[in-house]
């Protein structure tokens, strides 16, 4: 007979060597065991309160959860990889521990709706991991937003030179995506802290459970109205890893722009020693691999999204064995971004950015040809004669190898009769061109301001609601 209790006196033998170390999920999901024995409790003093098990049974099952917890932080917990997952390891040192009680905890449970709750409670404590972690660097950025207010660099589209733009602007535009990445984390989050346990197996059970007691014991909004959806139900997981993913692929934009930023051509940002590295040949080197190998990484989120997307496509009703594999996928997405997100706020604070590399890049490209486009539509000329007008004058200028400054009132006004001698003086001027753009979420100073006044509300506001790790 096997000793294996989830094979209790049905099987004769115990599994192959290699299936059970094919099938075992131990050697990863022990990071769950704290998470598995707050459930497990809530479970226990749940029974204890309906009369499915006696009040000493209860409470006995709880010491006994205490001192494995104990055991564990400690080190000294004893991992025995034939009993599969963490579920029975828990449950295999409690019964050594307090006998006859411990035997009592799985009653009116499944491992389909444990695993259900106990890896719920592990993806919202690492949801509102990472919403700290964003909100960390969401301040770096607005930090170094607040020192460049009157920094200027050229905006781009298609990475050509388009507008000048503040360097603060450009930096708060990730802070924005930030915020809907905690925003949606939030929302993720409430579909998360829901309670499947009740479920049993997957059809409900005979004994007269009170599953709502369970949720509310271990901190969760409700309960899974659905017990065959309850213990099939890895949607939480999906939503955790998209939004891991969307989280790194906004870190990965920012690093590649430290990337192209750091490149002596551009000469935008030093990044600072701590956060490069140094070539083995060529001496010279002061290589961007931090930003690099994060913009790299950003593919293990994908990758974890995309397997659970494929492990979850077509799966039958109810609980099968294939969902499993959303441990290993959601440990390593939880690892990527949680180390991404606190990594990038380190290299950011210290990134120092060159102002008068950025000052020298907006005199070329001829940033400031929206302005002159602009200027004559304010003196009555139509738009899109305008734009033809100052492309026609941008030509002449290049052809010259000048900038649009640097043409005669002879000049001008070939092409646009209308431009009286010295008239753009102020206005073909990249500090100005930034100033005057005002509009709701524009670049201009006052924008900028309303912007950082925005975001430190809104920081302040859900740090504060952020939920604490229940272990
Ligand atoms: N270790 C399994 C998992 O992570 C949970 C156990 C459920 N297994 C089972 N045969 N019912 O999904």
């Amino acid at each position: 007979m096997s000793t294996i209790p989830s094979r209790g006196g049905r099987f004769a033998e115990g599994p192959a060597r290699t299936a059970a170390e094919y099938t075992q999920s131990q050697s990863f999901d022990r990071t769950l065991c704290f998470h598995d024995i707050i459930a497990s409790k809530a479970h226990a003093r749940m029974l204890g309160r309906v009369g499915v098990v006696a009040p000493e049974e209860a409470d006995a099952i709880i010491e006994g959860l205490d001192r494995v917890r104990e055991e564990i932080a400690s080190g000294r917990f004893v991992w025995r990889p034939e009993l599969e997952d963490v579920h029975m390891n828990v449950e295999a040192r409690l019964t050594e521990l307090v006998g006859d009680a411990g035997r009592k905890l799985h009653t009116g449970r499944s491992r389909n709706d444990q695993v259900g709750l106990t890896f719920r409670l592990f993806v919202a404590d690492r949801i509102a991991a990472w919403q700290g972690l964003a909100l960390d660097l969401c301040e770096t950025l607005m930090r170094q937003a607040e020192s460049h207010r009157d920094t200027i660099l050229p905006g781009c589209t298609h990475l050509q030179p388009a507008q000048p733009v503040a360097l603060a602007h450009h930096l708060l535009a990730y802070a924005f995506m930030l915020r809907r990445d905690v925003d949606r984390l939030g929302d993720a989050a409430r579909r998360t802290r829901v309670s499947p346990l009740g479920a049993a197996a997957l059809g409900g059970t005979t004994y007269p459970l009170d599953p709502l007691q369970v949720a509310k014991d271990v901190g969760f909004d409700g309960i899974c109205d659905n017990s065959m959806d309850a213990v099939s139900d890895r949607d939480f997981v999906l939503e955790a890893c998209f939004c891991a993913a969307t989280v790194m692929t906004h870190l990965s934009r920012l690093c590649e722009e430290l990337v192209l930023w750091s490149n002596p051509a551009f000469g935008f940002v030093t990044v600072s020693d701590a956060f490069s590295t140094g070539s083995s040949i060529m001496p010279q080197k002061r290589n961007p691999d931090v930003a690099e190998l994060m913009r790299g990484k950003t593919g293990r989120a994908l990758g974890a999204l995309t397997a659970m997307f494929t492990v979850m496509k077509g799966l039958p009703m109810t609980y099968n064995r294939d969902m499993q594999e959303d441990k290993e996928a959601f440990l390593d997405a939880d690892r990527t971004v949680a180390t991404s997100l606190g990594v990038m706020a380190g290299m950011m604070e210290g990134v120092v950015f060159h102002a008068d590399r950025m000052a020298a890049a907006c005199d070329a490209g001829y940033i400031d040809a929206t302005e002159l486009a602009d200027h004559l539509v304010g003196k009555g000329m139509p738009f899109r004669q305008a734009h033809h007008a100052t492309g026609a004058l941008v030509a002449l200028a290049e052809s010259r190898g000048v900038p649009l400054k640097g043409l005669t009132p002879e000049e001008l006004r070939s092409v646009a009769p209308c431009i009286e001698p010295g008239e753009l003086a102020g206005v073909l001027d990249c500090a100005t061109a930034v100033r005057r753009r005002e509009t709701p979420g524009g670049t201009g100073p006052l924008s900028v301001a309303r912007q950082l006044e925005t975001l430190r509300t809104w920081v302040a506001e859900t740090r504060r609601r952020l939920p604490k790790p229940i272990a």
